[in-house]
């Protein structure tokens, strides 16, 4: 945390849905939850990640005010407006780039950091305002604030770096490197949570209970289950209550929006014929309507069939090919009932199977690992966490070996986690790396190691050496302590270098010899200027590294010129 901040904000940034939660930076026995569609009807601890802008690509409105109002369009705007929802997956297991584009629903086109750092902007306004209300000040300071903004610990280096990048297009933190902006890890998060609550259950009125971080040595697998990704990370408690992760962060995007696919690919499957296709084409607005209608219903607390109403546009296409009612005669676990669609409770649990299946066989895969055999507690986070359908398979294959436990307000663990992790970065003391992570260096060329298509000759002295060889800084699987340095000592290779280039490299191997293997990826790089040049090629430059963080940190300092300064690696233009 910045040392000058009076509030921490946590913003949860999901898939699906949005929030954020505060408190004072100097105690967070008191951290506030904002609530969300009071004027819709509503009262939830987030708001849908969903953003309209104009015709002029000017910002019009975020979340159920979003929502609503796209639904309300005339066809006109509809066509000519911009309307976004799930865009965060956009983000997921793709190469992030600065310049990338995302498509709304009616295919227009818009730069994704505009509807990044504009989604961004309106929740630190919307912050803003809630924090200067509920402390009776103006906030005139920026550094007054740290923000907090949790991202899945599965995304990849650069998707991390462009939610910063975001963050500062609007107005959040006024250069990369700032501290008044930390990124959290979602299941990280939402640990830190729940280890203050009690371990036998989670219920609020069992005060005597013994929590779980007064356990050390007690070990958990937290699942976060978004809308978009299902993200675990295993942890133990330890002497001084802080967290150790054990196992790297795993996952994959088998949230809780699949359900909702899945359900589509199920419409598509009854209304036949091209019907469906020709309706989310035609009418993508009433579409929004009725998948959001699905949305809610899937969450029902009952083991009941479903009912979702048959919208009138919906019905006016099928019926141009044959009688409604004709279209279910070959659908299973659905019925026609006097314009609604009945979904049954088998067929709606066989909507869940795609995220179920992979859910459960994940988390085998990972307590059969022999070193997680100490592992008794299983906690289920994230919105989705709270479906009966998602917790009962899970008792079903885990409760023999486990205790299954889920949070009274599942979705709101992580951005109140975050809060805790704002204040405190420190309280996870030790990452496990998700990958080997090096650098791209040159050698001495040794006859005996190196491939003779490697070897080069300096500019000037003559110098042989190998390039193209894969320097190792941490390998899959490691521990790494929050506060380890990776050094790195480096001299150029060409007496009048006036900076030095570093490539950084990413795989799944333990180790690599070349930069050029496969399986190996470049991930980014960063330049450090070294102007002074008297000393020629016996100069001095120390890089060092911390992997342990949320982020990577490389420093560097040229012994000759005395100078250190804070390098940003570039993820993003790779
Ligand atoms: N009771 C419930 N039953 C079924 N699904 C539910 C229930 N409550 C919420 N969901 C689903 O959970 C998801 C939202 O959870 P959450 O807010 O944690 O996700 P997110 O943070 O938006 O996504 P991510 O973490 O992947 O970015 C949605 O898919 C929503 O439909
Ligand atoms: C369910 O959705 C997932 C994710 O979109 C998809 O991969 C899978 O094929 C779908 N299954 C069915 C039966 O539609
Ligand atoms: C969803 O549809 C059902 C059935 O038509 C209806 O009873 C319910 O009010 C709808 N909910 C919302 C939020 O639109
Ligand atoms: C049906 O679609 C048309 C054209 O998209 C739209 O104007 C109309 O409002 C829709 N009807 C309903 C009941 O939603
Ligand atoms: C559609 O089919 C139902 C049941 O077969 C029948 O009762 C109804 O009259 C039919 N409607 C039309 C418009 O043909
Ligand atoms: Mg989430």
């Amino acid at each position: 945390m910045a040392s000058k901040s009076v509030f921490v904000v946590a913003i949860d940034f999901g898939t699906s849905y949005s929030g954020y939660c505060f408190s004072l930076a100097s105690g967070t026995d008191q951290i506030r939850q904002v609530y969300w569609g009071t004027e819709h009807g509503f009262k939830s601890p987030k708001t849908p990640t969903c953003i309209l802008f104009n015709q002029q690509q000017e910002f019009k409105s975020f979340g159920y005010d979003a929502v609503m109002k796209y639904k309300s369009l005339p066809s006109s705007k509809a066509e000519s407006w911009y309307f976004f929802q799930n865009f965060k997956m956009k983000l997921y297991n793709t190469n992030v780039t600065t310049g990338m584009e995302l498509k709304a629903t009616n295919g227009k086109m818009l730069p994704a950091l505009t509807v990044f750092s504009e989604s961004l902007l309106y929740l630190k306004q919307h912050a803003l305002n809630t924090v200067e209300e509920a402390s009776f000040q103006t906030i005139y300071d920026q550094e007054e604030i740290t923000w907090v903004i949790t991202v899945p610990a599965i995304w990849s280096s650069a998707a991390k770096q462009f939610m910063r990048l975001a963050a500062k297009e609007a107005g959040m933190i006024s250069d990369m490197l700032s501290k008044n902006l930390i990124i959290a890890l979602e299941p990280e998060a939402a640990s830190l949570w729940c280890k203050q609550l009690p371990r036998e259950g989670f219920m609020a009125d069992s005060s005597d209970k013994k929590k779980f971080e007064d356990s050390p040595g007690i070990q958990y697998i937290v699942v976060d289950c978004g809308g978009g990704t299902i993200d675990i990370t295993v942890h133990e408690i330890q002497e001084n209550h802080c967290l150790k992760e054990l196992h790297k962060a795993t996952g994959g995007g088998w949230g809780g929006n699949t359900v909702d696919e899945n359900f589509t690919n199920f419409l598509r499957e009854i209304f036949s014929d091209g019907v469906w296709d020709e309706y989310v084409k035609s009418h993508p607005t009433e579409l929004q309507h009725m998948m959001y209608n699905f949305s809610l219903q899937k969450c029902s607390a009952s083991r009941e069939a479903v009912y979702i109403h048959c919208y009138y546009n919906l019905t006016r296409v099928a019926e141009c090919k044959k009688n409604i009612s004709q279209f279910f005669k070959k659908a299973e676990g659905a019925l026609w009932c006097d314009g609604m669609i009945m979904i049954t409770y088998e067929k709606m649990k066989s909507l869940f199977d795609y995220s179920i299946k992979n859910i459960i066989c994940t988390l085998r895969e990972i307590l059969d690992k022999p070193g997680m055999a100490k592992v008794q507690y299983i906690l289920l986070v994230g919105g989705f966490a709270s479906s009966i359908i998602l917790r009962d398979a899970i008792s079903q294959a885990f409760s023999k070996k486990y205790h299954i436990l889920c949070p009274v307000e599942a979705q709101a663990a992580i951005a109140k986690g975050a809060v805790l992790f704002g204040v405190n970065p420190h309280l996870v003391t030790s990452r496990i790396s998700a990958k080997t992570y090096g650098l791209k260096v040159n050698q001495i060329f040794d006859d005996a190691i190196h491939d003779a298509c490697k070897q080069k000759v300096s500019k000037a002295g003559g110098y042989v050496y190998c390039t193209d060889l894969f320097r190792k800084l941490v390998g899959i699987g490691e521990s790494v302590n929050i506060n380890e340095v990776a050094h790195y000592d480096f001299s150029p290779t060409e007496p009048d270098q006036k900076d030095a280039y570093f490539v950084f490299y990413c795989t799944e191997k333990q180790d690599a010899q070349y930069v050029d293997e496969e399986g190996i990826e470049q991930l980014g790089f960063c330049t450090v200027p070294m102007p002074d040049t008297h000393l020629g090629t016996q100069r001095q430059l120390k890089m060092e590294i911390k992997f342990g963080l949320t982020e990577f940190k490389a420093t560097c300092s040229d012994l000759t010129s005395k100078e250190s300064r804070t390098v940003i690696i570039d993820f993003l233009t790779v």
